[in-house]
């Protein structure tokens, strides 16, 4: 188990890689803490989770929401928790997201952590602080921002994600390359999917590396006044054509990031935007969309990135280089449209 420590301003952040969960014992009393998970995970890895209080939740982002947080506060009581007690999130981003936000409201706030079982959120979902729950089709729109005070990587969690859940983890971690590491990018494009899920180390370094750059950022800009908004290349279509069309979340940020490099071609005169495509296919996510403008637009104006009339849309001055361009709403409708049309 190798271990790095962040100092937050809200908290400080140990992170554990090339862990085994069975190490969770090392960091937490087991009889003081509760595990949140899903039916799925709990299904497929019961033995790991003997002896310890569990709470298990339905899968699926439909069930990221109040209710459900209501339903673990209600468990946290028959367990009696109290303030001591460790709230450890055991999943995908939707467990990670809940768990962060029940134990930022329970009595004020208790220690968390998370051990994150998919790649998505071993690269983006579990680090950065932010939590919370969807309101309608309104992505994360309640929460708060607060570090969990451990991360343990157990790698072994990904021998059984499927393909599609890899695809999701490679839209965040091309998005990271896009926005901050050139040379990240090039490296990507000269692997495959299916190299990176055999060689371990190779898979190990990708990841420490991304956890390293999303750290950066969000130690520089914690409560996104600024860089950490560059996190949001290709989310604010996504998260729209996320919640109006049958998409996963990589999917959905794939289209959005395709969306925004043509922008950035056509606003900065961002050049080899093709390559962004051609990496994109290679870890299997989509890179042509055809959707309905207004249907899209009524969520994309609702983004959280909106101040007043205006969006701090993300665009690519070049491939490493991602910035923050304040664009005004109609505008970019109307770059929206244009797009749609062209993919008609
Ligand atoms: N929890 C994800 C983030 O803070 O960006």
């Amino acid at each position: 188990m190798k271990k790095q420590k962040q100092v937050l301003s809200s908290g400080t952040v140990e992170m554990y890689f090339d862990a085994a969960f069975n190490q969770l014992t090392k960091l937490v009393d087991k009889k003081n803490a509760v595990i949140v998970t899903d039916e799925n995970i709990f299904s497929k890895h019961r033995s790991k989770f003997k002896n310890w209080n569990v709470i298990t939740l339905k899968p699926g982002e439909q069930y990221k929401i109040q209710l459900t947080a209501d339903a673990i506060i209600d468990q946290l009581i028959e367990f009696q928790a109290d303030r001591s007690t460790t709230l450890i999130g055991v999943g995908g981003g939707v467990i990670t997201d809940l768990t962060g936000y029940v134990a930022s409201i329970f009595m004020r706030g208790i220690r968390f952590g998370f051990v994150p079982t998919t790649l998505l959120a071993m690269v983006d979902a579990s680090i950065g602080g932010k939590n919370g729950v969807d309101v309608g089709a309104y992505k994360n729109l309640v929460g708060s921002i607060r570090q969990p005070a451990f991360l343990l990587y157990d790698y072994g969690f990904l021998n059984t994600l499927p393909d599609m859940e890899w695809s999701n983890g490679f839209a965040e971690i091309i998005k990271h390359a896009c926005i901050f590491d050139a040379r990240m990018f090039d490296e990507l494009k000269k692997h495959s999917l299916g190299r990176i899920k055999k060689e371990k180390k190779l898979l190990a370094y990708i990841v420490e590396k991304n956890v390293a750059l999303k750290l950066a950022v969000v130690k520089k800009d914690e409560f996104e006044k600024g860089d950490r908004r560059l996190l949001n290349f290709g989310h604010t279509l996504g998260h729209a054509l996320e919640t109006q069309y049958d998409l996963t979340h990589g999917q959905a940020v794939a289209l959005g990031m395709v969306f925004a490099a043509w922008l950035s071609e056509k606003i900065l005169g961002l050049k080899k935007s093709s390559e962004i495509i051609q990496v994109l296919g290679q870890y299997k996510l989509p890179t042509f969309a055809s959707f309905d403008t207004d249907r899209v637009f009524t969520i994309l104006v609702m983004d959280k990135k909106r101040v007043s009339n205006t969006m701090h849309f993300i665009l690519l001055d070049r491939i490493g280089k991602g910035v923050v361009h304040p664009m005004k709403i109609n505008q970019l409708q109307k770059y929206v449209s244009t797009y749609t049309q062209l993919n008609k």
